[in-house]
């Protein structure tokens, strides 16, 4: 699988290239400065002992069979609008979790007026096939290649080939359980819970995942 992640110089598209490549597949780090996708991802190649590579967001998102979005929210309406024809017909993983920071109370969910990121993702590329997933998986443990992950990804889409794909991807990367969490719409639930795990990371200086139980 040829895997592209735009805005894959942060910490969670980072931490996405590392299990996605020691996963065995071909991972493309995108970014608004090629040079800087190409930096991150030597550095990345060398640390960790895989093979990544760098590109700018839109020669990443036509060199993907699945792109990645790990851009803040409010960079992701201008990001793919700006590449929505590279992206027809590719499957998307929409991976952000809307969210500010309050003073004095912590993180906090934002309003999205489309329902929720993913559904927004699906607003702008309309023609392409949108999968929610991986919103409550720490950056940090997942850019620790030594970390053994135990924890659950809630996979939501319309789009039930795409999903399967994006779940068989989840159960490729050791330890990580894939869970069906039905439809887009549904996504918005598991955008929300990312705020709360952020307070009880700062709370038990943990970073916190999610299991579902009783599957
Ligand atoms: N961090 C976590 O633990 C975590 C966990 C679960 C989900 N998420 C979600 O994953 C997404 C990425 O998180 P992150 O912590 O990696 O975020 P980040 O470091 O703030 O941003 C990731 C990358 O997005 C690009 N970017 C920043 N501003 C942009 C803009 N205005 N337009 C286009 N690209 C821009 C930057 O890449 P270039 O400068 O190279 O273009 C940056 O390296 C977020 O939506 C977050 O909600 C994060």
């Amino acid at each position: 699988m040829r895997i592209s992640i735009l805005g894959g110089t942060g910490p969670e598209g980072r931490g996405l290239a590392v299990r996605l490549a020691m996963a065995g597949n071909a991972v493309c780090l995108g970014s608004r400065d090629e040079s800087r996708a190409i930096d991150v991802a030597i550095d990345l190649s060398s640390s960790v002992g895989i093979h990544v590579i760098g590109l700018d967001n839109a020669s990443a998102a036509k060199d993907g069979d699945v792109i990645f979005v790990t851009v803040p929210y409010q960079a992701q309406s201008d990001l793919l609008s700006s590449i929505k024809d590279d992206l027809e017909g590719k499957i998307i993983v929409n991976v952000i979790a809307p969210m500010e920071f309050v003073k004095g109370v912590g993180a906090r969910a934002l309003d999205v007026k489309a329902g929720s990121a993913a559904e927004e993702c699906r607003e702008i590329a309309c023609n392409s096939k949108i999968v929610s997933a991986f919103q409550n998986v720490s950056a940090e443990d997942l850019e620790n290649p030594d970390l053994v992950l135990d924890e659950d990804v809630i996979i939501c889409s319309d789009d039930s080939d795409a999903k399967k794909i994006v779940m068989e991807l989840v159960e490729s990367i050791d330890n990580l359980r894939p869970v069906d969490g039905g439809a887009l719409s549904n996504s918005k639930y598991v955008e929300q819970i990312t705020p709360l795990l952020v307070n009880i990371n700062r709370i038990y200086k943990i970073h916190a995942g999610i299991k579902i139980v009783g599957i």
